[in-house]
């Protein structure tokens, strides 16, 4: 224990601090009960740290105007309970290795300590750990940066609008929303998205068929946990979306890469490389992230080979409303006659990320497992986001927002298409894309797509590199770059940004 010398730097605890405690003369807690619990606190807060001299008995009990015994009472009490130690001579200190709210700043030779611990060996790690350690999916940092793939221009969401729901929703709802509220989500939700979906996405289903989801990464999760088994084969796009490969990868499924030709998912490719699929995960009418449209005919295809070998199709829609010339064409569920489409969306593309809604189409039989199933993960979606997600679609605010996004979106791609084109021409690609909220860039030869990711990323400018996405090693080198979140007007500095960041990058190989 680490005691105090007379040349102690450590500073006592000052008067002021402990006088700052309220005693109530008149409650009918007594003054040692209420003293007792003022100076815990205090020093279970961190207010007061260890080792830290605490006042005499006779000093505090002047600044408090109480007994000198009934400081010493407590003093007695926090020692006997090791709050507090004393020495004889020195005084009174509050004790060190408590667990305290706010812990003190630890020592340079426990930080060493812990910084050479490399691993923990006593604990050996299940399969899923080691998979989900090295899962890309968290490649991505939690705070935005510019040009971030995938994340709506939250700069011009109608926030006055939305408080004007939410503020109704918690004014006037029934005290159930507070609850945990339905497994599989509001009624109210589900036939408001049923609606919208018919409508937006000719998607073919009734109301009670939708499991409202925390967003589709839990979509994807659930159909993981409630249909897979393990060594399932799993075709999947290659390249693809991250995270929901991680998913199916991490419950033990066999993933099987499916590469993409002009038509959209290599289904001929799939047929002759791989054994036949529990499951097939595409994202056909936006593929993630190369941005192809799956032709006419290879949905067909795809339908009928997945209904005659009994297996899923996880159609992943996640950005398709956002298509900037002619109507978005219907979803790939809305050809499907045999429920062989689990059809999943979101609202962090439509609406933002951090509202945590998505949802699944399953068919009738399956509704209860996936209910149950969300239910043993964990809960669902927060009820009141429901209402007032219910409420938006219900009063067109929802198919409004669409509306206005596709616009800012639309132009907000050419700015960055245009900027590109004109600042960094020789050294990276633009590919045109008609939906969603990226595009791909080609990288020229000689620069390097991690590298350059990362010296962008110094930049404060957050690309992400194909390879990522990737299960086979790609041929050419490219970044995926979001347009929807960056402001137009930032655009043109930031490219330039790029631009030298590039330019160093080729000079630097060159030399
Ligand atoms: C291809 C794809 N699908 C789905 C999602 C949405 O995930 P969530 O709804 O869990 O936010 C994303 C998010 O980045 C995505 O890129």
């Amino acid at each position: 224990m680490y005691v105090p010398n007379e040349t102690s730097s450590m500073k006592s605890v000052q008067g002021a601090l402990l006088s700052s405690i309220q005693l109530d003369r008149n409650s009918q807690i007594t003054l040692f009960q209420q003293l007792d619990k003022a100076m815990r606190k205090l020093i279970l807060n961190g207010a007061v740290i260890a080792n830290q001299r605490l006042p005499s008995s006779r000093q505090l009990a002047d600044d408090l105007g109480v007994s000198r015994i009934t400081v010493k009472n407590v003093y007695e009490q926090l020692i006997a309970e090791g709050y507090v130690y004393s020495k004889i001579g020195s005084g009174s200190f509050a004790a060190e290795n408590l667990k305290r709210e706010k812990s003190p700043r630890p020592n340079k030779r426990t930080l060493l300590k812990y910084s050479q611990r490399k691993s923990t060996p006593k604990h050996v790690l299940s399969e899923q750990s080691k998979r989900i350690t090295l899962s890309k999916a968290t490649t991505r940092i939690a705070e935005t940066r510019s040009f971030r793939p995938g994340i709506p221009a939250l700069d011009v969401f109608p926030r006055k609008l939305w408080n004007k729901y939410w503020k109704e929703v918690n004014t006037n709802c029934h005290d159930d929303s507070f609850g945990y509220g339905p497994t599989g989500g509001i009624p109210r939700l589900k036939n408001a998205i049923a609606a919208h979906l018919r409508d937006a996405r000719s998607v073919n289903c009734d109301a009670e068929q939708i499991v409202i989801t925390t967003g589709a990464q839990q979509a994807f999760v659930l159909i993981a946990f409630a249909l897979i088994n393990k060594d399932n084969i799993i075709w999947y796009e290659d390249p693809g979306h991250i995270a929901g490969r991680d998913a199916f990868h991490t419950m033990g499924a066999k993933i099987c890469p499916v590469a993409i030709d002009e038509e959209g998912l290599d289904l001929d490719q799939a047929i002759a490389t791989h054994p036949k699929p529990a499951v097939i995960f595409t994202t056909p009418s936006h593929q993630h992230p190369l941005g192809t449209t799956m032709s006419l005919v290879r949905r067909l295809q795809l339908l009928s080979y997945a209904h005659d070998n009994k297996s899923w199709i996880i159609e992943d829609d996640y950005d398709s409303e956002f298509q900037y010339r002619g109507r978005p064409l219907p979803a790939l569920q809305a050809l499907d006659d045999q429920g062989s489409v689990l059809y999943v969306g979101t609202f962090s593309k439509s609406l933002f990320p951090a509202v945590r809604l998505g949802y699944i189409i399953v068919p009738h039989d399956l509704v209860a497992v996936f209910s149950a199933a969300q239910s043993l993960l964990g809960q669902g979606a927060s009820v009141l986001m429901q209402e007032v997600v219910s409420r938006f679609i219900e009063d067109g605010r929802f198919a409004d927002h669409i509306r206005k996004m596709r616009v800012i979106y639309q132009r907000r791609r050419d700015v960055l298409t245009v900027e590109l084109r004109r600042q960094c021409s020789d050294m990276l690609t633009p590919v045109h894309t008609d939906v969603g909220m990226h595009l791909i860039a080609w990288l020229s030869d000689g620069l390097d797509e991690l590298k350059t990711h990362k010296a962008l990323l110094e930049l404060e400018i957050e690309t992400i590199p194909l390879s990522i996405f990737s299960i086979t090693p790609q041929t050419k080198a490219g970044l995926v770059l979001g347009f929807s979140g960056t402001a137009p007007d930032d655009i043109p500095p930031l490219v330039e940004k790029m631009a030298n960041c590039l330019k160093s990058l080729l000079k630097a190989n060159t030399t």
